[in-house]
């Protein structure tokens, strides 16, 4: 543990000390080539169409993606290491987020009106960058690495972020279509009838939580801290559709007293009775919408893009609550980060493969991002970067909630046991589901 390591992301970071740089330059190199050809690939299903709508304020479309990430690299990587001009000055303008030390930017919600640049523009942009990233990861001095390096691999996880983010954003729009198209064609898994629950305890104690600075982490994982944690249970699989589909049918949609009064105020403004993407047929059969179009309803799959809101009123209705992101943190302290992410291209989660052995977590990694009961707030120590990375994560830490685990459309290596994802709470387009918890 290096309790002392401060969260600097504007810091050199090519870890593992025993490597020579010649090595993790190469491995750099490598890694970004295969992590930006990957977001393409994932805008290879796409008509022109396609790329430009956006369905909903908090939902980019797919060409605004491509760009933004593309503008991260060239904004913090390349400005920083050659003194040559932008491609386009414009593109700061259209393509930046919400960085305000970087200047003025494209409202959210009007991202969907560039119709110009044009798709093939974008795709010009991004080789443009990648040519010149190349020349920085191929030829660059040592110095000069060793003082972007940590820049460039937050850009990396950074672009992984966005090929979720594409995801999600294509799944509502295509959601919204009326004629609910695909995607892609869907990859079929069988999954096996999923056993009742098993509680697993876990004990009290002084336990340690937070990124322990080996590798990369996002800075809100850092410092690495104690926390004392009160006994536990923990359920060993997630909360199935059929599970759902019981507090539907009791009710559940209809009865304040098992929603948070926030919850209950936007189950009310969204007319809100089912997850996400779930609508009932004449025959009250009900269908999902998924990347690969409407399908049944599969009763083992875990419940899926459920608001906070939506799973604490669930887990009260099952007289349980959600766990805390301490309590989960130290549940899978150690556990191999194995499970159904994007490569598996399933881009929906997967029933439980097999039944989980006696005694173990089943489903803590991939399929879907579990909603914890803790707010995303600084953890005691954190300082964010200097300058404008500073605003990466930590302007965010008010009014969202923490979610673990990664989903069926987070990159594998992406993912840790000490990541931590943020929304608020009334969200429910991306892959987020729930995990019960209890008190010993
Ligand atoms: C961590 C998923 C909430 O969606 O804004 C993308 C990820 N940060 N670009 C978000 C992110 C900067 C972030 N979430
Ligand atoms: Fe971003």
């Amino acid at each position: 543990a290096a309790p002392e390591m401060t969260p600097d992301i504007s810091e050199p970071a090519l870890h593992d000390g025993e490597q020579t740089s010649a090595i993790a330059e190469q491995r750099l190199a490598t890694r970004y080539d295969e992590i930006r050809r990957r977001t393409t690939s994932l805008c290879a299903p796409l008509e022109i169409e396609d790329y430009v709508v956006q369905s909903m304020p908090d939902a980019s479309p797919a060409k605004w993606h491509l760009a933004h990430t593309s503008w991260f690299f060239e904004t913090f990587v390349l400005k920083a290491a050659f003194a040559d001009e932008a491609v386009s000055k414009d593109y700061a303008y259209l393509f930046n987020s919400y960085y305000n030390a970087v200047g003025e930017r494209t409202p959210r919600a009007e991202r969907g009106l560039i119709s110009r640049p044009t798709v093939a523009e974008v795709y010009r942009y991004r080789e443009a960058v990648d040519e010149r990233m190349r020349a920085l990861l191929e030829s660059a001095e040592e110095p000069l690495l060793r003082r972007l390096g940590a820049t460039i691999e937050l850009g990396l996880n950074h672009e992984q972020q966005h090929q979720e983010l594409i995801l999600t954003d294509l799944k509502f729009m295509f959601g919204r279509n009326p004629l609910r198209p695909a995607y892609r064609e869907p990859r079929l898994s069988g999954g096996t009838e999923v056993p009742p629950v098993r509680w697993l305890r876990f004990a009290e104690g002084l336990r340690q939580v937070g990124h322990d600075g080996n590798g990369f982490a996002f800075d809100n994982e850092l410092p690495r801290h104690s926390v004392f944690v009160q006994s536990f249970q923990l359920a060993d699989r997630l909360v199935t559709n059929e599970e759902f589909r019981a507090f539907v049918d009791d009710g559940g949609y209809d009865k304040p007293r098992f929603w948070l009064s926030d919850g209950w105020n936007a189950r009310n403004s969204h007319g809100w009775t089912a997850p996400l993407y779930w609508e009932q047929t004449e025959g009250r059969q009900w269908r999902i919408m998924t990347l690969a179009g409407l399908r049944d309803l599969e009763p083992n799959e875990p419940v899926c893009h459920v608001s906070y809101y939506e799973a604490d009123a669930y887990a009260r209705w099952a007289d349980a609550r959600l766990p805390s992101e301490a309590e989960w943190e130290v549940a899978t302290e150690g556990v191999e980060v194995q499970g159904n992410f994007l490569e598996d291209e399933y881009f929906h989660p997967q029933p439980l493969a097999v039944a989980s052995a006696e005694g173990r977590l089943s489903q803590l990694f991939g399929d879907v991002w579990e909603w914890t009961r803790s707010p995303y707030c600084p953890y005691p120590g954190y300082r964010p970067a200097a300058g404008a990375l500073g605003e990466y994560n930590g302007k965010f830490m008010c009014n969202q909630m923490v979610l673990r685990g990664g989903s069926c459309v987070t990159p594998r290596s992406h993912i840790r046991s000490t990541y931590r994802n943020f929304f608020p709470p009334e969200a429910r387009w991306q892959f987020s589901g729930i995990r019960l918890a209890n008190d010993a």
